[in-house]
């Protein structure tokens, strides 16, 4: 019976949100033990300078640090692995993960592998992580991943040429750190990727077979942050309110689907990454919409509701009909930060479909809790809509 539904919850131990909270990192890392820390970040936030940031604030603590910053894209196995020998070679005590879901994964990973020893493709899966990691403190410089709260890591296995993820409670971090200073210079097409992936997770959430009550308050309070400052960050990058909230967009949009679990849209984005290399958050942005009007009869009385957090009346309207609304109201969202959500737009062919359904298929776990069954020939059409 839905009304007796058993309801879980995980965090990390402690958030701490809010504007120029790095000045905090040294107090918070003396609060975790201290002892020396392994910074794990990839180049481009060296880069555009906001390593600095957290280095200086250590030094003036005189905290002592390595900085580990080899983070690639969809971080390989092997970066993981470096980086837990760079920390026992190192003798670290503890990690910081500064950065977007990469870094931030890669984090969690070495936390795990320096306790539990081995590599860490020895753990993928679903608890599978004997013991607790080093201890972790984490901090994006984007707002969208929520990797700062949730307990999985995405890793590559380069051999075999998939994706993969580690899933453990063990994971999460000690502290998160959410600075949206640290977002301030983040570009407009990174600022539309990563907000929409936030997006994703919240609606995903909402309307997920496992949502529970919990995901139910973060998630809404997630899409309709969204729909109101994404445009606002995307249009003027330096508009700390509209960055500030989309930063507790994505921290709580993160908290919700690590306790409710994702759907259809991230199955058949995955494909799009992997053949085409385009970002996480632009994929799963582009099949937004289509899944939803898929979806509707599924959850007509959820969709409603995100049709009025997305600021549409639905006075008057059935539910299906104010269903149909929020997936308009996406498709406005979408063109307001440059978005295209056709598949065409981005070098697809039409020969490629059978491609994407075959990657899709491949997804079919996340179909379970999707609120509406998928048959291969329903992926097609999906993606048919979508070219
Ligand atoms: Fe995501």
């Amino acid at each position: 019976m839905e009304n007796l539904k058993v309801h879980t919850f995980y965090s990390p131990n402690k958030i701490i949100l809010g504007m120029n909270t790095t000045s905090m990192v040294p107090e918070e890392i003396k609060k975790l033990g201290g002892g020396r820390l392994l910074l794990v970040t990839d180049p481009g936030v060296v880069q555009a300078g906001l390593s600095v940031r957290v280095e200086e604030s250590l030094k003036k603590e005189n905290l002592d640090y390595v900085l580990y910053d080899a983070v690639e894209p969809e971080p390989p196995a092997r970066v993981i692995d470096g980086g837990a020998e760079i920390f026992k070679s190192e003798k670290c005590s503890m990690i910081l993960g500064l950065g977007g879901g990469s870094s931030l994964d890669v984090a969690k990973g070495i936390s795990l592998l320096v306790t539990n020893g081995g590599k860490i493709l020895d753990y993928c899966g679903i608890d599978r992580v004997p013991q607790k990691g080093a201890p972790l403190m984490l901090m994006p410089t984007t707002a969208g991943t929520g990797s700062e709260v949730t307990r999985v890591l995405v890793l590559t296995d380069e051999a075999l040429n998939l994706k993969n993820v580690v899933f453990t409670p063990h994971a999460l971090a000690d502290t998160a750190i959410v600075d949206p200073a640290l977002t301030l210079s983040m570009p407009p097409g990174v600022t539309a990727d990563t907000g929409m992936d936030a997006m994703v997770h919240a609606i995903e959430t909402y309307v997920s077979m496992n949502a529970t009550v919990f995901s139910d308050v973060l998630a809404e309070h997630a899409i309709e942050l969204i729909a109101r400052y994404l445009p606002l960050a995307w249009a003027k990058g330096s508009n700390s309110e509209a960055r500030y909230q989309m930063s507790v967009a994505s921290t709580i949009a993160g908290l919700a689907f690590g306790s409710g679990g994702l759907g259809a849209v991230h199955a058949l984005a995955y494909p799009l990454g992997t053949e085409y290399h385009m970002t996480h958050g632009r994929t799963n942005a582009i099949m937004l919409p289509h899944v939803m009007q898929y979806n509707i009869s599924g959850s007509p009385v959820k969709y409603a509701r995100i049709a009025q957090l997305t600021g549409r009346d639905i006075q008057g309207c059935s539910a299906i009909e104010a269903a149909a609304l929020s997936v308009a109201a996406i498709k406005e969202l979408l063109k307001s930060i440059n978005v295209s959500c056709h598949i065409a737009d981005y070098g697809v062919s039409k020969n490629d479909l059978p491609k994407l359904v075959d990657g899709g298929m491949k997804q079919a776990r996340l179909f379970v809790p999707n609120p509406r069954d998928l048959s291969e020939q329903d992926v097609h059409s999906i993606y048919e809509e979508a070219f």
